[in-house]
């Protein structure tokens, strides 16, 4: 297997294989969207389209959080996927250090890993966990996890570690506060921080709105 054609081709085959079955909103549709998006991105950045494609696809294929917590799963499972076509080895290993890296572990993690594609891959990554679709696969988790939709006593925790953010059982309102909020401050690209821009201020709409409609203001 040669063509970047044919390889582009063959991973998503591949991905939709290891992703049937996945929450839905870490399925093959939110890979799709994050794929889609780092091309769009890509376009207006110097950066080596075929590794942010790849890593676009692969980012999702083993999440540590459905795999008992075994944050090498992704990375490993996706480098032997491309250690079956015919790219370099630097190609293979920045796509599995992208996916090793680009998951947000709470707001108080050091990213270990950046590169020009990682920073399109990553804000791709991040602009589908806001806006509409952010809050829609919020909620999906949410109650994939049987959590609480919003609970006043419960107040969102600014400070957790990995592990606390890693096992947190608060309601899903407050991962608005924990994380979606915290992405448009935190996108690497001029394209990706102007896109987060709208759909930040959706999301602070709909909070008002569910604030209100809460206390039956509204
Ligand atoms: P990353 O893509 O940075 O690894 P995650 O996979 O943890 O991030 O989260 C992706 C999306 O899954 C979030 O944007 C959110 O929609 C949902 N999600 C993850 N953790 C939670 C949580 N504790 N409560 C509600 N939704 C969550
Ligand atoms: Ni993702």
């Amino acid at each position: 297997m040669k063509n970047t054609t044919e390889i582009i081709h063959a991973t998503v085959d591949f991905v939709k294989k290891e992703l049937v079955g996945a929450e839905g909103g870490h399925d093959w549709f939110h890979t799709y969207r994050v794929w889609k998006m780092a091309c769009r991105i890509a376009e207006y950045e110097e950066c080596n389209k075929l590794v942010v494609e790849l890593a676009a696809l692969l980012h999702d294929i083993a999440d540590a959080k459905f795999n008992l917590g075994d944050e090498e799963a992704g990375p490993r499972k996706a480098a032997d996927f491309l250690k079956a076509s015919d790219l370099s080895d630097e190609v293979i290993d920045h796509v599995e250090n992208i996916i090793r890296h680009i998951s947000f572990k709470g707001g108080n993690h050091q990213q270990g890993f950046r590169s020009p594609e990682m920073d399109v891959v990553q804000d791709s990554d991040r602009l589908d966990a806001i806006g509409a679709i952010g809050i829609a696969r919020t909620f999906n988790y949410g109650g994939f996890k049987n959590r609480k939709i919003y609970d006043p006593d419960i107040k969102p925790d600014l400070n957790m570690t990995k592990e606390a953010y890693k096992n947190s059982t608060a309601p899903t309102i407050n991962h608005f506060y924990e994380k979606l909020l915290l992405l448009r401050g935190r996108m690497n690209t001029k394209t990706g921080r102007a896109m987060a821009e709208h759909r930040h201020q959706f999301m602070e709409e709909f909070l008002n709105e569910f604030y209100e409609e809460w206390e039956g203001v509204k």
